[in-house]
């Protein structure tokens, strides 16, 4: 059997999906799509989404073609695998070191407009002589840090210095600031959320002005999440938002809370694991085909959508445990039902295709293609 077989054929009836399988809401996916392309138009900056969330040039198309202006990506692979299904414009949202993967870096950029991040001297100068060899003008943004402690130079005068490094480095051109906040994104409360994003704009705004100072033309600001996505929107300094995760939300996403203090449900759950219960030997205990290697637990359990009193409780490699409450319907062997996953990027990661259903019928199959560990 090829291991890229689908789990499905268009036209089948939901139920006649084979299980292990990630499963699209359409009508939910296509409401969240377009919610936060319209966000991102009325609030006048541009929408670069994150490819890392679905990993699928087919998605990427759709959100290009209701006017973002290219696509995010963590990886080279996945960049690779978005220009050849068609996606003309990448911001690799990351630093890329060794020189296998500058030299795939910029091939890539022989055939697609690309822009890449540095946080180090040595990586701008390696960029640069690879940039050279390629004979083309590489995009760069200096990545600050703006708390989140991951990757990125200071803000203010160490990543000025590198800018100026960049601006002086044949083959590169310098585009702007990374200013993205990845913890920021789920602090539960609105208000913690507010105050650390509030920070990471103040250090934008800060280290932007210092480059405009010295004459360098700052381009582009961009950074955002699913969770703070409209205060970055509204500051005046951002202008390019980078939200993954709101094509599909998960369990952990919904956990934020809105201003009002009530659940984060401005985007829908969109993206469900579909799994067969293949084991229901106590009234309380069914199991379920999909664990660890159908759904990611890193963020927590999945839920059970749309079954009351079922619980998923434990993952194992290829079992879901579920504890039924007297609540729960009976549930018999063979039953189909949908997970909401924990943590949808690293769910997705370990599946090859996504079946799109609708009115109770398969209607797509998308190809996961910059799936994998990403070298
Ligand atoms: C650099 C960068 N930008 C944007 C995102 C998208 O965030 P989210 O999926 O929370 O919307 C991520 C997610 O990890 C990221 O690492």
């Amino acid at each position: 059997m090829p291991a890229n077989r689908a789990p499905a054929e268009i036209g089948m009836t939901v139920h006649n999906v084979d299980t292990p399988a990630l499963l699209i809401d359409l009508d939910a996916f296509d409401r969240n799509v377009r919610r936060m392309a319209q966000q991102a138009a009325n609030a006048g900056v541009a929408l670069r989404p994150h490819a890392k969330t679905h990993k699928c040039p087919a998605i990427a198309l759709k959100q290009i073609a209701l006017g973002a202006v290219g696509v995010c990506c963590q990886k080279v692979s996945e960049a690779e695998a978005m220009v050849d299904g068609g996606v003309q414009d990448v911001l690799i949202s990351n630093e890329i070191v060794g020189h296998q993967k500058l030299a795939r870096l910029v091939a890539l950029a022989q055939r697609a407009r690309i822009a890449v991040c540095v946080d180090d001297r040595e990586n701008i100068a390696a960029l640069g002589q690879a940039a050279q060899a390629a004979k083309i003008a590489l995009n760069v943004l200096v990545e600050i840090n703006v708390g989140a402690d991951r990757c990125g130079a200071a803000p203010g005068e160490p990543a000025l210095e590198l800018a100026h490094q960049v601006s002086t480095t044949a083959g590169l051109s310098f585009a702007g600031l990374q200013a993205y906040y990845g913890s920021a994104q789920h602090l539960r409360t609105a208000e913690q959320r507010s105050e650390a994003i509030g920070a990471a704009i103040r250090h934008a705004r800060q280290t932007r002005d210092m480059l405009h100072r010295s004459s360098l033309e700052c381009r582009i600001i961009s950074g955002a999440g699913t969770g703070t996505y409209s205060l970055e929107a509204g500051s005046g300094v951002y202008n390019e938002l980078q939200p993954g995760s709101y094509v599909f939300m998960d369990v952990d996403y919904a956990r934020n809370r809105a201003d009002d203090g009530r659940p984060f449900s401005e985007f829908e759950h969109s993206l469900f694991v579909y799994t067969t219960v293949m084991s229901h030997t106590t009234a309380d205990r069914a199991v379920v085909d999909a664990g660890m290697k159908a759904l990611s637990v890193d963020s927590g359990m999945p839920a059970v959508s749309g079954i009351e009193g079922a619980e998923y409780v434990g993952a194992s490699d290829e079992h879901g445990t579920l504890k039924l409450s007297a609540a729960a319907p009976p549930i018999r062997l063979g039953d189909k039902m949908r997970l909401i996953p924990g943590h949808c990027d690293p769910t997705v990661n370990l599946h090859e295709w996504y079946v799109g259903v609708r009115n109770d019928r398969v209607e797509a199959l998308w190809q996961i293609t910059a799936r994998g560990p990403g070298f």
